[in-house]
């Protein structure tokens, strides 16, 4: 374990929706045990990207089929997102490893810079005060992330909640360990030069209106 001190985390979102098809049974029947993240078992030998809430999985399902020479690690604790995921994999892959439970729990066993990129796109909003708690960009959790990053790597953000892009933004600019990489106003209205895809899902039928705000910043 990476820290002395053991945290309880409580997780307030969704591990299961529509009863799954008998297809996407067999695919998790079948797929998940090859997949499935198993602490002990991890390696940092290579590059290493990690995705928080990757929901359907259509970002990391396309990195980890184009990119075999780093390792993804994806987290998701909605059940129906990881056969999403699974079914939507062409052939098998090497690189991918999926942890599916609240990524928090994952994250208190990695060692120490251990991760070159955290991804974390479009974390459920909870938009009311008293909800605030819930949102998964909090001091001590970017205190976790911060420990994970190796110096120089990238956590990236998105959402199409505008309060939430300022939570996310106040918290993270204000946190020691990490810088804002933007280099214009407008900065925050475009993906990273590497973004493969148009939109996910979840961005397609984004509540908060068509503006996805990206928030891209460096490990110190
Ligand atoms: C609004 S969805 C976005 C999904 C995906 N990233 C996208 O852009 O399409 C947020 C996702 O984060 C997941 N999530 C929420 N809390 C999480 C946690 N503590 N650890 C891992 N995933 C979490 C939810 O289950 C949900 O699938």
């Amino acid at each position: 374990m990476a820290h002395d001190k053991i945290k309880k985390h409580r997780f307030h979102g969704r591990r299961k929706g529509k009863t799954l098809t008998a297809h996407r049974k067999a695919v998790l029947a079948d797929m998940l045990p090859r997949y499935r993240c198993i602490i002990d078992d991890l390696s940092f030998n290579q590059e290493t990207w990690l995705e928080i809430g990757f929901g359907n999985g259509e970002f990391l399902s396309h990195m980890c089929q184009n990119n075999s020479d780093i390792q993804f690690i994806g987290c998701e604790p909605f059940v129906n997102g990881v056969a999403a995921l699974l079914a939507s994999l062409k052939s098998s892959v090497d690189n991918l490893k999926i942890w599916n439970d609240d990524a928090r729990i994952l994250i208190d066993e990695m060692p120490d810079r251990c991760v070159d990129r955290i991804y974390l796109l479009n974390p459920d909003p909870w938009p009311k005060t008293r909800h605030a708690k819930r949102r998964f960009i909090q001091t001590d959790t970017l205190d976790d992330l911060a420990r994970l990053l190796k110096p120089g790597g990238q956590f990236i953000m998105s959402t199409d909640v505008k309060d939430l892009a300022n939570w996310m933004h106040v918290h993270t600019f204000n946190h020691s360990a990490f810088e804002w990489t933007a280099t214009s106003q407008a900065d925050w209205l475009s993906p990273p030069d590497d973004w493969p895809l148009e939109k996910t899902r979840y961005m397609k039928k984004a509540l908060g209106g068509e503006t996805i705000y990206w928030l891209k910043f460096r490990r110190k």
